[in-house]
């Protein structure tokens, strides 16, 4: 018989999920974002959620369901409005897992009314959004810390400079050379980077696939 500790590792542990893109306004019906479906966030709450942790799962605009009794959902828009939810919720996770695709940038000065369409070229100015990962990252007291990283050149050497950068304790390589990975897909693969630099990389599967592989990692590596 198994007893419930073993199936329920993560009873009342707290992890802070941040998921899916960030919509910043250009004008009141305009926007710039980015392809981010939010189903690798949405698999790793409801994975965690079953392993028996409360999830806070911060989540930018997304149709992905997350019905489950351990996770609260906070629907946001901006990459401000995330950050804000993040830092209000932080103090009490034990695990936050960053895996947002988060606009890098906004536009300065988002305007009042709808642009109207005059000359023949149209700049919008940007200004960088806060960095919601590096900012718990250097917190002294934080949770144990996921990050994600998503490069198209030199993956390995910009993953393990992202992972020192932000200082996270795992670090989920995307690899966006494989024809099964990537955003709107159902099939990830990825290459996890721990404090050591060392990597473990994984078949392409589904994402409730690489969501279980990443949770059993962060069980064995805090558990
Ligand atoms: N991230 C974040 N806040 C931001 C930008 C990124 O929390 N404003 C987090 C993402 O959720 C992810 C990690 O940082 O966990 C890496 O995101 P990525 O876009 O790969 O890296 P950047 O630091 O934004 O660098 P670049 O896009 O230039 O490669
Ligand atoms: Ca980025």
């Amino acid at each position: 018989e198994k007893d419930i500790e073993s199936q329920l590792p993560l009873v009342g542990k707290i992890c802070l999920i941040t998921a899916g893109p960030t919509y910043e306004a250009i004008d009141p019906v305009r926007f710039i974002g980015n392809h981010s479906s939010g189903k690798m966030g949405a698999a790793l709450a409801m994975e965690m959620a079953s392993k028996g942790a409360q999830v806070i799962l911060i989540m930018g605009p997304s149709h992905v369901l997350t019905d489950h009794h351990l996770i609260h959902r906070i629907n946001v828009k901006t990459a401000q409005e995330m950050y804000d939810h993040v830092h209000e919720n932080i103090n009490e996770a034990d695990y936050a897992i960053f895996s947002a695709a988060v606009a890098d940038y906004k536009p300065i000065n988002p305007a009042d009314q709808k642009i109207k369409k005059k000359s023949e070229t149209l700049t919008i100015q940007l200004v960088k959004n806060p960095d919601i990962l590096a900012s718990v990252g250097a917190m002294k007291n934080r949770p144990y810390l996921v990050g994600f990283a998503l490069e198209t050149e030199n993956e390995l050497e910009h993953a393990f400079a992202k992972a020192e950068k932000k200082n996270t304790d795992l670090l989920v390589l995307n690899s966006t050379r494989d024809k099964g990975a990537g955003f709107g897909k159902d099939t990830n693969k990825i290459t996890l980077i721990d404090r050591n630099q060392k990597t473990f990389v994984f078949d392409t599967k589904p994402k409730t696939e690489v969501a279980k592989d990443i949770v059993n990692e962060i069980i064995k590596r805090t558990l």
